[in-house]
């Protein structure tokens, strides 16, 4: 008999707390056929469902992993994808709200990045000079380009073993959509700033001469995370007077300044990471999303450590936060009902390039 789809409304009007018994109740009736991954970036009572987190490059690790028939994933779109991309084909993904996007993901788009191509192609031979990598943080189709002209996927833990990669390549790189991670990555690597240059996608030829264009080493696209571009330098300084014993750490989404004057700088995962294994009593400056920031500064109060927040305003990711209890309750009835929400799937075609580009960043990586 054909079951009707349970429809949202139903769900909007829940309070967050009752939801909580219906998630528990719907993974009980799942089981093992469903595994819920969470991006460290949840929001605190969808994170409790997860059973498995991470950073972006640990999620697709898991997503490749994983045997269970659903995949829902508590995220945002590019990271749906890819658990889509390099799960098995039996295997479903579900991203309980489909407008749980990345304003920085937006920022590039396969129209501008094939125009950008062309315009290079005018002073250079793009496919032997330069590797387009992108970062995770991306749409499919821009993975699929980058498989299909000997590019590569980067992400934050591993932007420099990609960039390193792509040197033993090819002499230039374009790397999209987000600015700070490659100027941050470049400039660990030695790469002077006066050879990294900004590609305006919006200019013709990127804003670029020939000449510069021909000098560059790596072209950036001028993309950024709303998010992390609200983290100032004045912010770690006037912090610093204050607590000159105190630690910053930043994700390399933040601008150059902040990742220069910051103690230490890495993916999500690094960040907790670092902060568990530093000793007792610690004071830290954390540059990156406030649900993550919150969540580590009660889980370590214990030991004494004291976590503070980079920014004085309120800095959450929007999109992360679509993914509330309400729809990861609804998106699970449903597949207790036997009916599929919101599934994630990639076209064949552009999964099968965007595949090419990830496995060459998971074999480097
Ligand atoms: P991580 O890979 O470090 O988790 O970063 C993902 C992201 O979107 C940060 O804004
Ligand atoms: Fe995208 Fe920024 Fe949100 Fe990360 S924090 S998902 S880069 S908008």
């Amino acid at each position: 008999m054909e079951v009707n789809t349970i429809r949202f409304e139903r769900f909007k009007p829940l309070a967050d707390e009752a939801c909580q018994e219906r998630i528990l109740a719907a993974r009980k009736a799942l089981g093992a056929r469903a595994v819920v991954l969470g991006h460290h970036y949840q929001r605190a009572d969808v994170y409790r469902h997860a059973d498995l987190t991470g950073d972006s490059l640990r999620l697709s690790k898991l997503a490749a992993q994983t045997q269970s028939e659903y995949i829902v994933f508590c995220g945002v779109h590019f990271m749906a994808e890819v658990a889509d991309i390099l799960s098995k084909p039996s295997q479903t993904v579900i991203l309980p709200d489909l407008n749980a996007g990345c304003s920085m993901a937006d920022m590039a788009n396969l129209a501008k990045v094939e125009r950008a191509w062309r315009e290079l192609g005018e002073v250079l031979e793009p496919d032997q000079a330069v590797t387009p990598i992108t970062y995770i943080n991306s749409a499919a189709d821009l993975k699929a380009f980058c498989g299909e002209h000997g590019g590569i996927v980067c992400t934050s833990t591993n932007a420099r073993q990609i960039l390193q990669w792509a040197f033993g390549r090819r002499e230039k790189v374009l790397f999209f959509p987000d600015q700070h991670l490659g100027r941050w990555t470049g400039y660990l690597m030695d790469i002077p700033l006066a050879e990294m240059l900004v590609w305006d996608p919006d200019e013709p030829m990127g804003g670029l001469t020939a000449q510069q264009i021909k000098m560059a080493k790596v072209l950036l696209w001028k993309g950024h995370c709303s998010v992390h571009q609200m983290f100032q330098a004045q912010h770690i300084l006037r912090w610093r007077q204050e607590h000159p014993s105190g630690m910053v750490i930043s994700h390399p989404e933040c601008n150059f300044e902040v990742c220069k004057l910051s103690d230490y700088v890495g993916s999500t995962d690094f960040i907790i990471k670092t902060v568990a294994a530093s000793a007792p009593g610690m004071r830290w400056l954390v540059g990156t999303e406030l649900n993550l920031v919150n969540r580590i500064a009660e889980e370590y109060k214990p030991q004494g450590k004291v976590v503070q927040f980079m920014a004085p305003t309120v800095c959450m990711c929007s999109t992360m936060q679509r993914i509330d209890p309400q729809h990861l309750a609804w998106s699970l009835e449903n597949l207790v009902a036997g009916k599929v929400v919101n599934q994630i799937k990639v076209p064949a075609r552009e999964a099968e390039l965007a595949r090419v580009a990830l496995d060459r960043m998971l074999a480097v990586s």
